[in-house]
């Protein structure tokens, strides 16, 4: 990225304010460096505290970490728990009126639900559930809009022990079909259409098509909930409305008493082959690490009003809408439409009328939204914020400085949280009360996440210098295993290069003289678009299915706005084509890829060329694709090319 360069240069330290300090969780350094030094005293007893501390359990555990199966490490496992109990029903004594969710519709209408309601919902959509005999360790899709409903199917999932398999309501009916199959759910849970941006999205039909598509045979029910008057097509015997499923069940249902090692969800990500990966997560351990960023990242206080603007498609909806400000008792507003609807001061009008207090968003929405309007926050009043916080991407300094003095009024401190689907909960982040920022820099990891940037030796590197992201011991919310496929698992995450031991990230990151991480970017074949991770070769592999193709390659190149934008390179059947003609097939093939894995995976550019550079040995020069992409001249080395003619080729064939 070439905010990297920028990024290298920012030394500008943004220690919290007295007022902050004093009155946050972890209150300056002396706090956080308490908490570290516990952690690498006694590391089992740091966790093993914080397990009893933070989390309500049926019956307490006696081990905490069991590294016996490593890297298959278990957490707490003699715990029984229930991570829906620990979101709502222990609240329901002290906290049962308070407003758990106060939900922000795509035209503006505001539901909220407080969690003595929220209980009920839940607790009555379980038992719907059940009656369809879904039962514990059975897979769940909730491929639904984001709002209140998700919420419920996800932690009425929990409630009854079936593992939730979350598909963002973005994604195609193969990316759909893909993922009720590997996990072979026996439920669909979704809705006739979701609304965002004043435009519908009609995921009952695309459910349909999925579900056409074949390998889905698993599927018993799909349950569908109205959230529009959009009519869809019904298939009496497998269909049923969410209304009528849960009309006349109990408000009360016994959770099920679970270890603290059952499965809790999968969440599918993309990795460097086409297939992307299901991660599972168990109960106890997820739910301590998003619980423990909570009050340490977010400095959770009753008093606040929290927003996190993710989906609950993506791993942050996950932990920071769904489980943990639910399960540290918070009112959190959730809001089901997009930044730019109706217009760029959108987020600026919801924080005034809600009076949120923490707001956690994505650096590529800020972007959009200094070019759209970035005069727009002034007039809105934004003085209830207390708390900033990024995630998904490194932010550039200028978007972060825009962060802090026009959306903090320089007054509130940003979090930015390094983390993946795979880690389960921020990893590497500023405690606000104790950690100067510095803009562009995650800073320091959490008390008890031992990060480290090694060589490729596993040998630690001087600061200034690049290396690979790790993690040297085992966290409670990390990712257990690939679900069906635990090789994948150890050869992805816990490589032999390492001798097995240190988790691989899959980030470059360097440290800086004061010991603050940076992080540079992918080093797999993994790009990250608007904060979203696409898998290149998934999107060659979608270019390729469509008959025009013979060949392909995907790479990124610089966003100003997405962070990353996709190129693919793409050699037709027929002769490359030219004028209008190309610009036909490259608009057919834009529509192919949305159609096949969904719209955010759709290329932004596409070149084609007779052919691909490749060595004599016929490997693609991939390297070579992103200078080109980049639209620079190639000075590297191409003597190795089999046709080095082409390059001059594909350096003209942008559409
Ligand atoms: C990848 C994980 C974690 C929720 C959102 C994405 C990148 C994430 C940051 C950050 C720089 C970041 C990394 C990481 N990433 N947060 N604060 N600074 N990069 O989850 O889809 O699992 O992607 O996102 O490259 O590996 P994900």
């Amino acid at each position: 990225m070439s905010s990297i360069d920028s990024v290298l240069k920012e030394n500008r330290l943004f220690p919290p304010s007295d007022d902050f300090r004093v009155k946050a969780n972890v209150s300056g350094m002396e706090g956080y460096n308490a908490l570290c030094e516990k952690a690498n005293n006694d590391y089992e007893g740091f966790w093993g505290d914080l397990g009893r501390e933070l989390i309500t359990w049926k019956k307490p555990f006696d081990k905490v970490l069991d590294s016996s199966n490593a890297p298959f490490f278990k957490w707490f496992e003699d715990g029984v728990l229930n991570v829906s109990y620990n979101c709502i029903d222990r609240h329901l004594e002290t906290r049962g009126n308070k407003v758990a969710i106060i939900f922000e519709a795509d035209d503006g209408s505001v539901t909220k639900v407080t969690y003595r309601e929220l209980h009920q919902r839940v607790c009555q959509f379980a038992n719907g559930l059940k009656s369809l005999g879904i039962a514990k360790g059975d897979r769940v899709v909730i491929y639904m809009p984001h709002g209140i409903e998700a919420v419920v199917a996800m932690q009425a999932s929990a409630r009854i022990g079936a593992i939730h398999s979350v598909v963002f309501g973005g994604f195609s009916a193969g990316a759909l079909r893909d993922r009720i199959a590997d996990a072979a759910a026996k439920v669909v849970i979704t809705a006739n259409e979701s609304v965002r941006g004043g435009k519908a999205v009609p995921l009952k039909a695309v459910t349909d098509e999925a579900l056409g598509l074949g390998g889905c045979d698993s599927i018993e029910k799909v349950i569908v909930y109205q959230r529009t008057n959009g009519k869809c097509e019904w298939d009496d015997t497998r269909d049923l409305w969410w209304h009528n499923l849960v009309k006349g069940q109990a408000s009360e249902c016994e959770p099920e008493w679970m270890s603290a090692e059952d499965p809790l969800f999968i969440l599918y990500t993309s990795g460097s082959t086409g297939k992307p990966k299901g991660i599972q997560h168990s109960g106890g351990g997820y739910l301590l690490g998003t619980l423990v960023s909570m009050k340490w990242v977010f400095d959770y206080k009753d008093t606040d009003v929290y927003w996190c603007t993710a989906d609950v498609g993506w791993i942050t909806g996950h932990s920071y809408v769904c489980y943990g400000p639910l399960a540290i008792g918070a009112t959190q507003v959730v809001f089901e439409g997009v930044p730019t609807y109706p217009d760029a001061g959108r987020f600026w009008q919801m924080i005034e009328k809600h009076g949120v207090t923490t707001f956690y968003t994505a650096p590529t929405a800020i972007r959009s939204l200094i070019k759209l309007g970035g005069d727009l926050p002034k007039q809105y009043n934004l003085s209830s914020l207390r708390l900033l916080g990024t995630v998904g991407e490194p932010i550039n300094p200028e978007a972060w400085i825009w962060y802090h003095e026009v959306v903090g009024g320089g007054r509130c401190p940003i979090v930015d949280t390094w983390w993946q689907t795979e880690t389960g909960a921020n990893m590497i982040a500023p405690l606000p009360g104790a950690v100067a920022t510095k803009p562009g820099s995650c800073t320091l990891p959490l008390p008890g996440i031992i990060a480290d940037v090694v060589d490729e030796a596993g040998a630690p590197v001087e600061p200034g210098k690049g290396g690979f992201l790790v993690v040297k011991k085992p966290w409670p919310s990390m990712v257990r295993t690939i679900w069906n496929d635990p090789d994948r698992f150890k050869k992805t995450y816990f490589p032999d290069d390492f001798n097995g031991k240190l988790y691989l990230a899959g980030d470059s990151a360097h440290f800086d003289e004061n010991g603050y991480i940076w992080i540079m970017g992918r080093i797999d074949d993994v790009l990250n678009v608007s904060g979203h991770r696409l898998g290149t070769m998934e999107i060659e592999s979608a270019l390729v299915a469509n008959p025009l193709v013979a060949e392909a390659a995907v790479v990124g190149k610089p966003h100003e706005i997405k962070g990353e934008a996709v190129v693919a390179f793409v050699v037709l059947k027929a002769n490359r084509p030219e004028g209008e003609k190309a610009t036909q097939i490259a608009k057919e093939l834009r529509e192919w890829v949305a159609h096949e894995i969904g719209k955010i995976a759709q290329p932004d550019e596409i070149r084609f060329g007779d052919n691909l550079p490749k060595t004599r040995s016929g490997k693609i020069m991939r390297r070579l694709l992103r200078v080109i992409a980049k639209g620079e001249e190639v000075t590297q080395d191409t003597s190795t090319l089999e046709n080095p003619a082409i390059l001059d080729q594909l350096r003209h064939s942008a559409l």
